[in-house]
């Protein structure tokens, strides 16, 4: 069976979350079951330039955007075929492909991402030199217009799948865009792709797909509430028979204490030696100073209000106050603001907390590796790759309870036995100082603490549930009758 999987991001081309290693992680483990899976996403500069060699696809017709060619290649350390979407437009975008320098979101993203699902119809209905897929899966609201474009094409015969990763990015525009990018007027209802006086892409997706999925069974259940439903608990409660939750799963090779060559030190949970020599590594790439016995915590996300920047930036300080011995590390880039507070906590507590703005994969692990701890705070997580990582490497989450953290983290009050880490309700600066001196009192109780690493090091991480789960769902989707658009 071929599955086309048409995303904004795939590692190692492009990369701004999690999305990215997702995607590119599920191409690998589906075609190792002999699924041919082959992903579709925009000619970005840097996604044309890590690719390295292509062939150039023609397609027949134009995009509603402008003229647009296929870049056919291998994606790098892989066997799946990536399929780039060369238009004039995505070849200017730069570092972050959605925003500018300023952090404004492009003004044409409208018509680019409309662009990106056009060329993935095309690709169906046989307008390219490649075969049509059996299925299209869809992901997030850049891909979000293919099953609505599809069924207008009257291509009901190949199955259509959207996948949710993260609700707070809908894609929404003006009304008035809808004839530009091939939305007729009659779709521009309650019923259709308008959500509050816009058109938007992700709810074209959530509306018209045969099957949708989240990627987390706790996320899949907040989803249809007002409080995580970003507006859309409505349509998505509308789809619940069709809604399905597909946890994610992390590349456990790439993220291996083991052997990976980008930390100090190996280790693993039988010898635990090489932890120190990795928290020294980190203590020295960040500056500070190198005490084996300073317990570290980091924190390694987007920076964003998502991950609760503002509340952290409020209740470090505290924090310090309260742990004297504590270092804190932060890695992480995104609203400059943010970005700036932080910088200025490094000025207030030298030598207790470095903060390095940037996205770095070295320094990603090397974090991981040296902490005792990771700050995890967020007021919605679909799935949260990052606490997943943590733990491969024995730095214990002190995590928000909600999404995918609620199945991946264990509470350490919840099960003392099973427990991974540590998880706290609300989004105020005491309910996150006392989450992290909860934290502190069992990492000064050894044989506790080393139970818990223990357990986190252990969990399952593996892609081949997952697998399992997207196929069950394609066939479902592959199988399903020819419907009418209504
Ligand atoms: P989200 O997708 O919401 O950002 P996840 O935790 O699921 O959250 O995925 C984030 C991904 O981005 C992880 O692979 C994480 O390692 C990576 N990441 C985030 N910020 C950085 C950074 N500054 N440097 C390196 N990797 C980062
Ligand atoms: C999104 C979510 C994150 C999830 C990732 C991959 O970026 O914010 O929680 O892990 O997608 O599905």
């Amino acid at each position: 069976a071929r599955v086309l999987l048409v995303s904004s991001e795939a590692v190692p081309l492009v990369k701004t979350g999690g999305l990215a290693d997702v995607i590119t992680a599920l191409a690998v483990a589906l075609r190792k079951v002999g699924i041919d899976a082959s992903i579709l996403m925009p000619a970005y500069p840097e996604a044309v330039r890590n690719l390295g060699e292509t062939v150039q696809i023609g397609l027949k017709h134009g995009l509603p955007g402008g003229a647009g060619r296929l870049l056919r290649g291998t994606i790098p350390g892989t066997d799946v075929p990536a399929l780039l979407l060369d238009t004039a437009r995505f070849r200017q975008r730069g570092a972050n492909p959605y925003v500018d320098a300023d952090g404004v979101e492009f003004g044409d993203n409208a018509l680019c991402f409309a662009d990106l699902s056009h060329a993935a119809v095309a690709i169906c209905a046989g307008e390219t030199s490649l075969p049509a897929p059996h299925v299209v899966h869809a992901n997030d609201w850049h891909a979000g217009l293919i099953p609505c474009l599809l069924k207008l094409r009257g291509l009901d015969h190949i199955g259509t799948m959207l996948t949710i990763h993260n609700l707070a990015f809908q894609g929404n525009f003006a009304l008035g865009s809808a004839e530009q990018i091939g939305i007729p007027q009659h779709l521009l209802t309650g019923d259709g792709v308008e959500y509050w006086g816009k058109l938007s892409f992700l709810k074209a997706g959530i509306r018209f797909s045969d099957c949708v999925s989240t990627v987390s069974r706790n996320y899949a259940e907040e989803i249809m509430t007002p409080r995580f439903g970003c507006g859309m608990d409505g349509i998505l409660s509308f789809r619940k028979l069709d809604l399905r939750a597909i946890p994610n799963a992390i590349d456990a090779e790439l993220w291996n204490p083991a052997n990976d060559p980008l930390i100090a030190r190996n280790f693993s949970v039988g010898n635990m030696k090489g932890k120190s020599a990795c928290k020294r590594d980190l203590q020295k790439l960040f500056g500070l100073p190198v005490d084996p016995f300073a317990p570290v915590m980091g924190l390694g996300s987007r920076i964003s209000h998502q991950k609760m920047a503002d509340v952290v930036i409020e209740a470090l300080p505290g924090i310090l106050e309260r742990h004297p011995r504590l270092q804190v590390v932060v890695l992480g880039c995104g609203d400059h603001d943010y970005e700036d507070a932080f910088l200025a906590l490094t000025r207030q507590y030298p030598g207790r907390i470095a903060v390095h703005i940037g996205y770095d994969e070295r320094r990603a692990h090397a974090l991981h590796a040296g902490s005792d701890m990771l700050l995890h705070p967020t007021r919605f997580e679909p799935f949260g790759l990052t606490p997943l990582y943590a733990m491969r490497y024995g730095a214990i989450p002190i995590g928000s309870r909600v999404g995918g953290l609620v199945d991946t983290v264990c509470d350490a009050d919840l099960d003392p036995q099973r427990a991974t880490g540590v998880l706290f309700e609300g989004e105020r600066v005491e309910d996150m100082q006392h989450a992290v001196a909860r934290a502190f009192a069992l990492y000064s109780d050894n044989e506790r603490w080393q139970s818990i690493q223990r357990n986190a090091m252990s969990i399952d991480c593996d892609w081949a549930g997952p697998t399992r789960a997207y196929i069950d769902a394609y066939a479902h989707v592959a199988d399903m009758a020819v419907r009418p658009l209504f």
